[in-house]
């Protein structure tokens, strides 16, 4: 890692400067880097909006932010006055080619301060209607002509759709070349994430078994307790399909599905990721209703709480069709995946938080053990805990203490927390450091995305051509929809969500021994032969 004086002097320019990103993450994020001397010395912020600000005013913002939302708890005095005259605002129009040539003024009079050059970096951290705008214009001002030091960084929503997602590539790679651009997904910054190219890559265990002689079927879940909150209007405009499935979830299967790569670069990286998304089975018109289910949360309670449905939200349309849920059934068509289902589900108004891949191992292929050993059979899952656990368990039956023989499922954990003394950084600290480092292994290319809502485009078009019949479809605090169960082919199930903190030890019976657990979703089939 380069330490602070090795970095090259960097200007990040912040359009939407004085918005909720930048005093939510952007800036928590840059001062939590600054903390851990991970910031070049030459180092200035740029926040550009079109508020009227000065640059206390701003200051004074982002040190709210800061203060809530840094991983370094309560905010020093003495730090931030060490890292406040960083900041510089500067109010503009977006539309108007005078922001872009006074921004580019500016940094020249840094660089001149600093007596060297430095890298730009514009940061698109508006709403997505201006992402089609702002490149435009820092293409005429010339400020996107540097291959080497200019880079621009776009949040997602990547488009709404593939023509949009298409039509703002082309505006995007107008001005910059695809090496400049930085899309962010949010999910690739988190360390689980990352940690399942580790765990796959680098344990030699794994991957002979990673394939369809011994998977036999995998699930994705993101789950938020969460409803749509203050985000009523956007989110009524775009549903759980484009909000979350068409990015973070399936960054999540492009991981967990991808063929090993040969090296470390960012694109052998994209271009095994992408491979995957190229090798899933399309998903024809006629066939949505089969792969493809969507909810909308009803009024709920949680405990003795009411909770509002999704119509009754603030900003939400009463009779609004917009999904806060689904879920799909995939199939990967290559040598490795053939036949094994890949379930996603996401959703908002779950029971919990909770993030996990959820790889389950097929049978064994002979049911040797007496029937009466084997009553509580699970065949062998391997749960990979995204958040709010970090960590990894495994599932696997052992024999339960006694003269008898009897198979009980156990579980083997690791857990973040307690394996690394050092704490998680947050996703954009991550990502940001990388834009610094000019590391585009995190991000998302342009084919990507694209491959990715073309995936997508038939089930688009069908819940847009038939509206929901039967929304709200799920009450606030429960798994969705029922129909989710139809997705499943005979002997699978949703997963029990994973919890990575032990639990609680079982009280001892008379006889002085511990019952043994019982499993909480135990196929039915529990001698069910592999078929493949
Ligand atoms: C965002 C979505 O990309 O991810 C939100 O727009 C969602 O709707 C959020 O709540 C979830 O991110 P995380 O990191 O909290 O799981």
């Amino acid at each position: 890692m380069k330490n602070s004086d090795q970095l090259e002097p960097t200007v990040f320019a912040i359009f939407g400067g004085s918005g909720d990103l930048t005093s939510r993450k952007l800036v928590p994020a840059l001062f939590d880097l600054a903390q851990d001397r991970s910031l070049p010395v030459q180092f200035a912020i740029i926040a550009v909006g079109r508020t009227k600000l000065g640059d206390s005013q701003l200051r004074q913002r982002l040190r709210d932010g800061v203060n809530r939302f840094s991983r370094f708890g309560k905010l020093k005095t003495a730090a931030w006055n060490k890292f406040a005259p960083h900041i510089h605002y500067q109010q503009g129009d977006y539309r108007k080619p005078g922001t872009y040539a006074a921004l580019g003024a500016r940094c020249d009079a840094l660089e001149r301060a600093w007596g060297t050059k430095a890298r730009r970096i514009f940061y698109l951290a508006t709403p997505p209607s201006l992402f089609g705008v702002i490149p435009r214009y820092l293409g005429k001002a010339g400020l996107a002509r540097d291959r080497e030091w200019a880079r621009i960084v776009v949040e997602k929503p990547i488009g709404h759709d593939l023509n949009s997602a298409l039509a703002l590539n082309t505006v995007l790679r107008a001005s910059f070349e695809e090496s400049q651009i930085f899309r962010i997904d949010h999910y690739l910054g988190k360390e689980t994430v990352q940690n399942i190219l580790a765990f796959r890559f680098a344990n030699p265990l794994f991957e002979p078994i990673w394939n369809r002689r011994y998977v036999d079927y995998v699930t994705i879940t993101v789950a938020e307790a969460v409803g749509v909150e203050q985000r009523g209007e956007n989110y009524d405009h775009a549903g759980a399909l484009r909000d979350m499935v068409q990015n973070h979830l399936f960054q999540l299967l492009c991981l967990v599905a991808m063929e090993p790569m040969v090296s470390f670069e960012a694109d052998e990286i994209r271009n095994k990721k992408v491979d995957v998304l190229h090798a899933v089975r399309p998903i024809h018109h006629d066939a949505v209703h089969e792969c493809a289910v969507r909810g909308q949360y009803g009024p709920g309670r949680d405990g003795g709480t009411k909770m509002t449905g999704y119509r009754e939200e603030d900003n939400v349309a009463p009779d609004s069709p917009t999904e806060t849920f689904v879920a799909l059934r995939l199939m990967i068509d290559n040598w490795r995946w053939q036949g094994v289902p890949f379930y996603l589900r996401t959703g908002k108004r779950l029971p919990r938080q909770v993030s996990e891949v959820a790889i389950q191992f097929r049978a064994v292929p002979h049911q040797s053990f007496p029937p009466d050993a084997s009553l509580g059979w699970q065949p062998s899952r391997l749960v990979m805990s995204i958040q709010p656990d970090e960590g990894i368990v495994l599932g696997f039956q052992a024999k339960y203490p006694g003269p008898k023989m009897q198979l009980r499922p156990v579980d083997m954990r690791f857990n973040y927390r307690e394996s690394f003394d050092a704490p998680s950084p947050d996703a954009y600290e991550t990502l940001l450091w990388d834009v610094m480092k000019n590391d585009a292994t995190l991000f998302m290319r342009a084919d990507q995305v694209e491959a990715a809502w073309r995936l997508l485009t038939p089930v688009l078009d069908v819940w847009a051509a038939t509206p929901p019949g039967d929304f709200p479809n799920y009450a606030a605090g429960s798994w969705g929809p029922e129909s989710t169960q139809g997705l499943l082919l005979p002997g699978q199930r949703w997963p029990v969500p994973t919890e990575l903190r032990r639990p609680k030890t079982l009280p001892k019976t008379r006889a002085g021994r511990r019952p043994s657990p019982v499993p909480v979703d135990a196929p039915k089939n529990l001698n069910r032969k592999s078929s493949r």
